[in-house]
């Protein structure tokens, strides 16, 4: 089955015998019973987890340290394997994936880590412009799209600085602006908000709810309860490699333990 078409049920007939369909979200990620047990770690990361995510979907994954968000966050990017189990995303199966496949894939995504990874010898608009260029677009459409994904991260001005010259809000600014201008359809944030002040870690997961609205489906691991409180988006809390709680609209939760 491919995961990635949308599917039409035919679900019966109205009084004057039109049919009616029901049209279900296309896939975007469905993990069935997922284990990963890394080389050097006697415990299992994660133990038996079955989830399904569907195109445009927001979704927070919260939970203590250790829980298990990052490594789910790496499966799906194919930075971890499973051990056990299945890993489905943009309908391939990351299991069975060669490593010659991983860059593709990786380039329907945008992957924010919250060290950055920015080039150092680089300008913010460098910066920005390797992710266009990474797919091979011409300079002309790059120089078209990069002022509206600078603006949307509020980094415009600063398009001729430096890493080194920023704060470590603006190079998270700048590392979002690189994950969104290409559009991805699915975007993976790890805490992109663990080392900012609340009002700038607001904006940051803004802009993320922004790009949700546009249409794209993400997913945050994330620690900041204001953030998941404030937005009320579907809610996966670990805790010791499983989940035990997936909600939508959920809020930050008690379990998260921190
Ligand atoms: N490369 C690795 N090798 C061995 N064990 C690892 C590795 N990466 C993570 N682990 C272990 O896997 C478990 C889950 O780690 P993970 O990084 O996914 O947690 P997390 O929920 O992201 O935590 P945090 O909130 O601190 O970022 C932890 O027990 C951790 O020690
Ligand atoms: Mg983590």
């Amino acid at each position: 089955m491919n995961l990635w078409l949308p599917e039409a049920l035919f679900f019966g007939y109205t009084e004057d015998q039109s049919p009616v369909y029901i049209f279900i979200l296309p896939v975007m990620i469905e993990l069935s019973r997922v284990s990963v047990t890394y080389k050097s770690g006697d415990v299992g990361a994660l133990s038996d987890v079955s989830l399904c995510i569907k195109k445009g979907e927001f979704v927070f994954l919260v939970g203590p340290t250790g829980a298990g968000k990052s490594t789910l966050l790496k499966l799906l990017y194919r930075d971890a394997r499973a051990t056990e189990g299945s890993v489905n995303v943009l309908g391939q199966e990351l299991s069975k994936m060669r490593s010659s496949q991983i860059p593709p894939l990786r380039r329907q995504m945008g992957i924010v880590l919250q060290d950055y990874g920015l080039l150092p010898e680089r300008t913010v608009w460098q910066n920005v412009a390797f992710a266009c260029q990474a797919l091979g677009q011409r300079g002309r459409d790059i120089r078209r799209k990069l002022p509206e994904a600078l603006e949307l991260v509020k980094m415009a001005h600063r398009c001729d600085a430096y890493p080194a010259e920023l704060s470590g809000g603006e190079q998270q600014r700048v590392a979002i602006a690189r994950a969104l201008v290409n559009r991805p359809p699915l975007l993976l944030a790890d805490e992109p908000t663990g080392n900012l002040d609340p009002n700038t870690g607001a904006g940051i997961m803004d802009v993320l709810y922004e790009a949700n609205q546009r249409g794209a489906t993400i997913i945050v691991a994330t620690h900041d309860k204001f953030s998941v409180d404030r937005l009320r988006q579907r809610v996966i809390a670990l805790r010791g490699g499983k989940i035990v709680r997936d909600e939508p609209c959920g809020g930050y939760g008690s379990e998260a333990g921190d």
